[in-house]
Order: structure tokens, then C-alpha cells, then sequence
């Protein structure tokens, strides 16, 4: 696969998800690993858009665990239930939240963060549960909307039995 991304000259969300969809399936298409496939679907976000920081979390016992990410150093593990992270797992639903100053409970792994958005990763044998949460952070207020929710949701329901293991 080409290993550079072909996008519209355009800073419309929704043309670049659009863009980006077929490219990030061709991306993990050939390549079984979930730690490969996490972070190029991370460079990928981060080059498409210019996001602060985006990354994965993955479920290991009862924590949330740092996976592939791009962007500045982040905190290590997140418990079920804190942060935006442990919250969208607990509710097994994305979170947008405009500004992180006004949820309560956000942890704050660099102060530049002002919005957020985390999805979750669904198991490929069992869709009620999360398997892993993809965090992307924003240093604008107000950064996400419907749109982003959208077009990540769609992606990772392409792509999700991409980013974990085979056989469990
Ligand atoms: N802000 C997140 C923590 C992860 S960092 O933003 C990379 C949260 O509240 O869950």
C-alpha cells in the first residue's frame, strides 16, 4: 500500500473523512498486527487533520493502557469510569466534549488540551464490549463535532477487528 495519504486541498471535515476512509482501510488491509495497525490509524488522524494529539487506550483488566499515539507525552493508565477516556468506556459510547475545563473528572495529561473526542473500539466476537478507545485532543475549544463523530465512528467501524488480535 502507498505509504502517504492523497487528500483534497480542503480543510472540510467531512471531505477529508471521506478521503481518508478508503485510505485507512487499504492502510491496515495487508498488516495483522494491532499495535502497527493503531499507529498508522493515529498518524493518519494526525496528518489528515493536524489534531494536538491522537491516540489509543487499550482495555487491559481494569485499566485503560497508553497504546500508538502521535503527539506529546501522555499519561500511562486511565481506571474504568475516569477521565473522558474511562468515562466513554463505562458508557460504551463516544464522548465529545467541547471544553474540557467544564467536565468534570478530565485528566489533564498536557495543559494546551481545550476539547475532545474518544471512541470507543468494540470486540470484534462481542460488540458490548470495548476492547480499546481511540482519545483525540484538540488545543481549540469546540474543535469536534457531530461530523467528527460521525466520520471516527466509521472508520473504526471499518477498521476495529484491525486494531486487536486475531483470535480473541
Ligand atoms: N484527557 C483524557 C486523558 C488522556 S489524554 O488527553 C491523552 C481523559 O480525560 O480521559
Amino acid at each position: 500500500m502507498a505509504e502517504q495519504l492523497t487528500l483534497p486541498p480542503t480543510d472540510d471535515r467531512e471531505a477529508l473523512y471521506t478521503a481518508l476512509l478508503p485510505q485507512v482501510e487499504a492502510l491496515v488491509a495487508g498488516e495483522s498486527d494491532p499495535v502497527a495497525n493503531m499507529a498508522n490509524v493515529a498518524a493518519a488522524l494526525r496528518v489528515t487533520f493536524g489534531f494536538f494529539w491522537v491516540g489509543f487506550y487499550r482495555v487491559v483488566g481494569e485499566e485503560l493502557v497508553l497504546g500508538p499515539f502521535q503527539g506529546p507525552l501522555a499519561c500511562t493508565r486511565i481506571g474504568f469510569g475516569r477521565g473522558v477516556c474511562g468515562q466513554a468506556w463505562n458508557e460504551r459510547r463516544t464522548l465529545v466534549v467541547p471544553d474540557v475545563e467544564k467536565f468534570p473528572g478530565h485528566i489533564a495529561c498536557s495543559s494546551a488540551s481545550r476539547s475532545e473526542i474518544v471512541v470507543p473500539v468494540f470486540n470484534r466476537f462481542d460488540p458490548r464490549q470495548v476492547v480499546a478507545v481511540l482519545d483525540i485532543d484538540s488545543d481549540r475549544v469546540n474543535d469536534f463535532s457531530e461530523r467528527d463523530r460521525e466520520g471516527l465512528e466509521r472508520i473504526l467501524e471499518r477498521i476495529g477487528e484491525k486494531l486487536q488480535h486475531e483470535n480473541k
